[in-house]
């Protein structure tokens, strides 16, 4: 047994839920979820972030105290970790007193160092992306300047405290190339984000080789008071980023390392979406790198969700609701379909299209009937009593090829966040068994081999078995009920009691169906 820590970003407060928040944090559960059956200790963590200019804006602009606006959108943040069946063991807010007192612990253990100098800030800011930005990175249209994002962004001239984020950069550059499995790593994933962080560090070293100071980082803000503020100096609050990441360590229970949740320390993976990569590899570790804190072992970025080909944006009206999805396809097709769809880092599009077909395809048609016809057998041919156990012959050896290397095949994917694959892997089983069910066609041999029927029969019962377990993480609640069919008990459903038979002799219940069709759009 071992201890795993998984993170979601904690989600701005600005706005409410929508596909992609529900995504992050999916994929999080599922591998969460995953490693509780394997037998291991999990944390798993999300929460809001709810300090900053742009959510005090938000606040104002719907006539509300930023205190009471962030208690009304958390929630539904909440909210929708129940709905989307998210597995979090914990759910930090920023403006939790525990919050701000590992955000002041972290600043005054790197002011200590010497690792922070008061300085004062010029250059371009854009609210919305929380983040500044250099002169040549702008476009400008109408008079107003943008950053590469879309944000428009604002010159802004202010004292401000310093990070020196510059002198931890070439050590940056050396972690990430370290080889797998190296204690100091830094792992980001896939390859090309890799290669994007390293480059942006190269460059701004070769930039700046004779001002190295202008690679450090703002990390206070005077402008506005929306934050935490920097102990010994209160008219600063410090900046956004900076109280967001330590979210992290705050639910480990920093300051306190000898607080039970710092065995956690440090995460196994942070997921993240493609735009927000930077902070976590580049930022986030050197912070830690200067307070002398262990750093992440790995950052995944995935890719981000179009809608029927367009790009989603409030603008055009087009942002997924995923608690509407969940209402109209039932909670479980839309978790298999998210994570099934598209490879887990790179961009992909939603249609209901799409949707229709993997749902009926792969889990009504393949698994649902797979399902639905060995059952039905059983009730009508067993007396809807399990067959015994039986010698596996060579005809059968092909459905246990793939059934004995169900559970190592599909953790070596999902260790790296391949959950598409995970689910392949589990789908080609399948598809094995229904080729297995046509060709030894259990019905004829009712009239002529009844000691075979039951063995086949027998046999699709176990091979079901392992893809109901596998497939938990995925959809808990449509694989419980399959595995309520198929006579597991509830103790007996994580992936060591695979190896513990269910009793022959076992009374199953009637079958029902598992998913449903729906109309190809
Ligand atoms: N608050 C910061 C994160 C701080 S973590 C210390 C933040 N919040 S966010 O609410 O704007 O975004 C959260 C996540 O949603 C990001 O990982 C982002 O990539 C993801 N997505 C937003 N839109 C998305 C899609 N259209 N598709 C997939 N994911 C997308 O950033």
């Amino acid at each position: 047994m071992s201890t795993h820590y998984y993170t979601t970003p904690i989600y701005y407060v600005n706005d409410k839920p929508h596909i992609g928040h529900a995504y992050t944090s999916l994929a999080t559960d599922v591998l969460a979820r995953w490693k509780r059956l394997a037998g291991h200790e999990v944390f798993f963590l999300t929460g809001t972030d709810e300090h900053g200019q742009k959510v005090e804006k938000a606040a104002q602009d719907a006539g509300m105290d930023p205190q009471a606006f962030t208690d009304q959108v958390s929630q539904s943040f909440r909210d929708l970790a129940v709905t989307m069946g998210f597995s979090n063991d914990d759910f930090i807010r920023t403006t939790e007193p525990r919050h701000k007192a590992a955000c002041q612990a972290l600043w005054t253990e790197l002011a200590s160092r010497g690792e922070i100098y008061l300085g004062a800030y010029e250059g371009w800011y854009a609210v919305r992306d929380e983040a500044f930005y250099g002169p040549d990175e702008l476009t400008e249209r109408d008079g107003v300047k943008y950053a590469p994002s879309g944000a428009p962004v604002a010159w802004v001239k202010e004292p401000s405290y310093f990070f020196r984020l510059g002198k931890w950069l070439p050590e940056l550059l050396r972690r990430y190339d370290l080889p797998e499995g190296h204690p100091e790593r830094i792992d980001i994933a896939p390859e090309s984000r890799r290669n994007e962080v390293k480059s942006f560090i190269q460059q701004g070293l070769k930039d700046f080789a004779e001002t190295p100071q202008k690679l450090d980082l703002s990390i206070s803000r005077t402008s506005f008071t929306w934050g935490v503020k920097v102990p010994g100096d209160e008219a600063h609050v410090m900046y956004v980023w900076l109280d967001a990441l330590t979210n992290y360590i705050t639910a480990a229970g920093y300051p306190d390392v000898s607080a039970e949740r710092w065995k956690f320390w440090p995460a196994d993976v942070h997921f993240v979406g493609k735009d927000i990569v930077r902070f976590h590899t580049i930022y986030w570790p050197a912070f830690l790198l200067a307070a002398g804190l262990p750093h992440a072992r790995r950052v995944f970025a995935h890719g981000w969700w179009t809608n029927e080909g367009q790009k989603i944006s409030k603008s055009l009206g087009n942002v997924i609701d995923p608690l509407a999805l969940v209402e109209e396809y039932g909670l479980d097709p839309v978790r298999y379909f998210l994570l099934r769809e598209v490879p887990f880092g790179q961009d992909g599009d939603f249609s209901k299209g799409a949707l229709a077909r993997r749902l009926n395809g792969e889990l009504a048609d393949a698994l649902g009937n797979l399902a639905n016809r060995t059952l039905s057998l059983i009730q009508r041919n067993c007396g809807g009593v399990l067959p015994a156990e039986a010698a596996r012959t060579e005809a059968d050896a092909a459905l246990f090829a793939s059934v004995d290397a169900l559970v190592a095949g599909v953790e070596a994917q999902l260790d790296q966040q391949a959950f598409h694959l995970a689910l392949e892997t589990v789908m080609s089983a399948v598809r094995e068994a229904n080729g297995y069910i046509t060709v030894q066609a259990p019905w004829a041999l009712k009239k002529t081999d009844l000691e075979r029927m039951n063995v086949v029969l027998r046999h699709l019962h176990t091979a079901m078995r392992a893809y109901a377990t596998v497939l938990q993480p995925f959809m808990p609640t449509t694989m419980a009920a399959m595995l309520d069919q198929l006579g597991v008990p509830a103790d007996q459903r994580d992936f060591a009691s695979l190896a513990t038979p269910v009793p022959a002799g076992t009374a199953l219940p009637p079958p029902a169906p598992l998913f449903r069709k729906f109309e190809a759009a």
